[in-house]
């Protein structure tokens, strides 16, 4: 074993490594939080001037993370946050955490990636660990970051300096499987690269699953999302064929999860949204596109997944029609608009599309989220409305997009005219009422 790594296992079991995390966001902030609870000094950089501040002030900003949490450790000097990438000078660990979105074109954007990696590149020095968190296609710590991280210097990785891929699992809002005790997938550039990454995680991680390089760390979180999008994919599809058959979807998926093996259930919606399940996959399809190889079925569950909003949107116009009225000029309150229960996280939300959808057929649409109070895009915004059974009362359709836990549902069964639930938040005993049209 080289000096240069001998000193560094050290200092993680000494708890004396310095660590860095690259992007303060869902991912980088619990991140932090875990390692720093495990005893080490770490810092977090991000040029968004509002997440230092309130790093500074011991606030938090994300849901998982209390700002009690954040207070202690800052006070303790375990966290701290600047946006100042000079400060890597003497960090031994970095951990890459910034955002990997589409281009409007559906291209990987990694624009992220490349500007955190050339600032880190300039702070980078004999002994340091880096690991990329952000999901991205098979390849980029390989190609992409290690090709920024040498370029202008003769550091050589897994020797002097160490590299690997780690893909974060983090699902918003849950709390039985955090960071902390989440298996973490770790792949380095060389086998020395993935055991000093894979020591680095097992200081403050409960279980570590070292892989035998970069790609198959970075190829195993696409599968694990593209698992979950084709699956998705096909329940929506499930939802328009029985739609059509006139059979109860939702019936459907329960008797087939009652087989105790083989079968693994998955429920429709209005579409899919997050920053993971609809994006990752096109990050893979994207590389093969680049290898003239067509990803079938990730093309093909992106299509009907994509569709679903549309299709809420015809089943509202629909069941108006049935009761004498136009989309146009109804007012239509879409009830939930966070991409899933009980978070506000917007991101890719099928809120977002079916808002827009019903704006364009020229709906006078509200909508009412505990969590969201209000919602920019594109080229609308709409406040959430005060009071969501007084709304639904005066709305000649409700759309249930998001279940949130915090709804009384009876009474928005009770208070509304029509409803179209995209959840079956209403459940089976709805299934005959004439006013309710599930998915
Ligand atoms: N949110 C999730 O549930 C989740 C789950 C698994 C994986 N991921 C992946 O993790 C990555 C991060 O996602 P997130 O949800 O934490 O994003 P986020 O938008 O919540 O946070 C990213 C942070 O990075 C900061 N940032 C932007 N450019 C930067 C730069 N050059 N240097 C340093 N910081 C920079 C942003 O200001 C932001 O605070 C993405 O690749 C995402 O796909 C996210």
């Amino acid at each position: 074993m080289t000096e240069i790594r001998s000193t560094l296992e050290e200092k993680l079991r000494e708890r004396s490594a310095k660590m860095a995390v690259l992007g303060l966001g869902y991912v980088g902030l619990p991140l932090a939080a875990v390692f720093a609870e495990a005893g080490f000094e770490v810092l977090g950089i991000d040029p968004d001037e509002r997440k230092i501040e309130a790093i500074a002030k011991g606030e938090s900003y994300i849901g998982d993370i209390e700002s009690e949490q954040v207070a202690r450790l800052v006070k303790a000097g375990k966290l701290r946050a600047s946006s100042d990438f000079a400060e890597l000078a003497d960090i031994d660990v970095v951990s890459i955490c910034v955002p990997t979105p589409l281009r409007k074109t559906g291209d990987p954007d990694l624009a992220y990636i490349v500007s955190a990696t050339e600032k880190l590149a300039e702070q980078l020095h004999p002994g340091m660990v880096i690991v990329l968190e952000s999901t991205t296609y098979p390849g980029t710590t390989r190609e992409l970051v290690l090709d920024l991280l040498t370029r202008g210097n003769d550091l050589q990785v897994g020797k002097d300096f160490f590299l690997a891929f780690s893909p974060e699992r983090v699902d918003p809002g849950r709390t039985d499987w955090t960071t902390v005790n989440m298996p973490k997938v770790v792949g380095g550039i060389t086998p020395a690269c993935s055991e000093v990454a894979a020591a680095w995680y097992s200081a403050a991680l409960e279980t570590v699953i070292p892989v035998s390089s970069a790609e198959v760390a970075e190829m195993a979180k696409l599968l694990e999302n593209t698992f979950r999008m084709v699956n998705i994919g096909l329940v929506n599809e499930l939802a328009l064929m029985c739609n059509r058959l006139g059979v109860d979807v939702w019936e459907v998926i329960d008797a087939a999860a009652s087989k105790p093996f083989g079968f693994m259930k998955f429920t429709p919606g209005p579409g899919l949204g997050g920053h993971c399940i609809p994006i990752d996959p096109l990050y893979l399809s994207w590389k093969m596109k680049s290898l003239n190889y067509t990803a079938r079925f990730i093309e093909l569950a992106s299509e009907v997944n994509t569709n679903m909003p549309r299709h809420v949107v015809t089943l509202t116009l629909e069941a108006l029609n049935e009761q004498g009225k136009p989309l146009n000029g109804s007012k239509v309150l879409v009830l939930g608009a966070a991409y899933k229960p009980d978070i506000d996280d917007m991101r890719e939300s099928p809120a977002l599309d079916v808002i827009a959808l019903l704006r364009e057929k020229k709906a006078d649409v509200s909508y009412h989220d505990p969590y969201v109070p209000r919602i920019e895009h594109e080229d609308w915004g709409l406040d959430s409305v005060a009071d969501y059974l007084k709304a639904a009362k005066a709305a000649d359709a409700v759309i249930i997009i998001t279940n949130h836990t915090a709804y009384d549902y009876p009474a928005v069964l009770k208070q509304s005219k029509l409803i179209v639930d995209t959840r079956n938040a209403l459940g089976s005993a709805t299934k005959d009422d004439p006013k309710v049209v599930r998915l």
